[in-house]
């Protein structure tokens, strides 16, 4: 089965070409092109992504993207089953402009479309790399818009355990990077100055420090805003220290969330759930990225005898492939599905109000 996934919710225009085929016990799958054209560049010097600037970008470079990913991967267009597009949650102008290209490649080539919700690709990018990696699973999302924790029962089942009441984890880290002076996107420049950070100077509180599993992260923001200015008011600008130090605490208080709230999430579901037997944790989105959270997962699940799932650094960000891998996992449970004349967002598995 060959899959061409659209990515183009926020600002990455990504194709890519996924193949897989059952071998026995085994599915085989295979990357076959993988295309992304990144936008940051472009927004940068707005701070942050521009909707307007990113559905006309991803307007102008979808082709050049298709092309490129077509002539990558060595097949020919009617080799392809099935095309799978996201269709929300994402900037809309944006989603449309890769939907719509979507829907209008598979009424041409006659092969159904899969609508694709963004999350769940990040949700399943891990079962594409790791074979063993079974429903259900404990799932941390934290993405630049969405923060979710819940249990993944099937691509079509999820319960939610909880979610952000505020913003999103990367959000939080977008909008720190910003007070710090750091350039779009804030989450890989926070942590590339943390390194050289001192992570114990500033004791930021830790946001919903209780017993539930949803997530706050604009306390957070505002205890560093205050930081921040208490610090400008001593000495009119912050030092290169003063930031690295402020980004290694802050980055230590959200490692921290994420490790008392997978806590929560893990008796919730003891307490909750009994009839699922839990034994794997993925982490995924674009924070899954950050090391030190990824460290904190990692050892919460080996203290818990849990099996851990990070995708590989470049997989956590938005990209073309979870959208084919998505698509190709509906698209093997359901072999007659086609999205065609449905509206491009629809409700979804995440959607639940908790
Ligand atoms: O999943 P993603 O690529 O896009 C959305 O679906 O939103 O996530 C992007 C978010 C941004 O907020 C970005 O700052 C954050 O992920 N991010 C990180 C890191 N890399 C990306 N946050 C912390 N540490 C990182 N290394
Ligand atoms: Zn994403």
């Amino acid at each position: 089965m060959i899959v061409l996934g659209i990515e183009s919710s926020c600002d990455e225009t990504a194709i890519a070409i996924i193949k897989s085929e059952q071998e026995k016990s085994v599915l085989k799958k295979e990357i076959l092109s993988h295309v992304i054209l990144s936008q940051i560049d472009e927004h940068k010097k707005f701070g942050g992504v521009f909707p307007e600037v990113a559905s006309r970008l991803h307007l102008e470079n979808i082709g050049l993207v298709f092309d490129e990913a077509i002539q990558k991967s060595g097949i020919s267009l009617n080799e392809i089953d099935a095309i799978a597009a996201t269709c929300g949650p994402g900037l809309i102008g944006s989603v449309v402009v890769g939907a719509s290209f979507g829907k209008g490649l598979a009424l041409s080539l006659n092969k159904p479309f899969i609508s694709v919700n963004h999350l769940l690709g990040h949700a399943l990018m891990s079962r594409f790399i790791y074979d063993d990696l079974e429903f259900p699973y404990l799932l941390f999302l934290a993405s630049g818009g969405h923060s979710i924790i819940g249990i993944l029962k099937s691509p079509t089942e999820f319960i939610k355990l909880g979610g952000t009441i505020d913003d999103s984890a990367g959000e939080c880290f977008d909008k720190v990077a910003r007070m710090l002076d750091l350039p779009y996107p804030g989450g890989p420049n926070i942590e590339k100055i943390a390194e050289f950070g001192d992570e114990t100077r500033f004791n930021f509180p830790i946001p919903l420090n209780n017993k539930s599993c949803n997530l706050s992260f604009s306390g957070l923001k505002t205890a560093v805003l205050y930081q921040v200015q208490e610090l400008k008011k001593q000495k009119s600008a912050l030092t290169v220290q003063d930031k690295a130090d402020i980004a290694a605490s802050f980055q230590k208080t959200v490692a921290e969330v994420f490790r008392k709230k997978i806590t929560n999430a893990k008796r919730v579901s003891l307490e909750l759930l009994k009839e699922y037997e839990i034994s794997s944790v993925v982490l995924s989105g674009g924070v899954a990225a950050n090391k030190k959270i990824r460290s904190v997962i990692e050892s919460f699940a080996a203290k818990n005898k849990y099996k851990c799932y990070i995708p590989p650094l470049k997989l956590c960000t938005d990209n073309g492939a979870m959208i084919a891998w998505a698509g190709t996992e509906i698209f093997r449970i359901n072999p007659k599905i086609n999205d065609i004349s449905t509206d491009i967002i629809k409700e979804h598995i995440f959607n639940q109000k908790k």
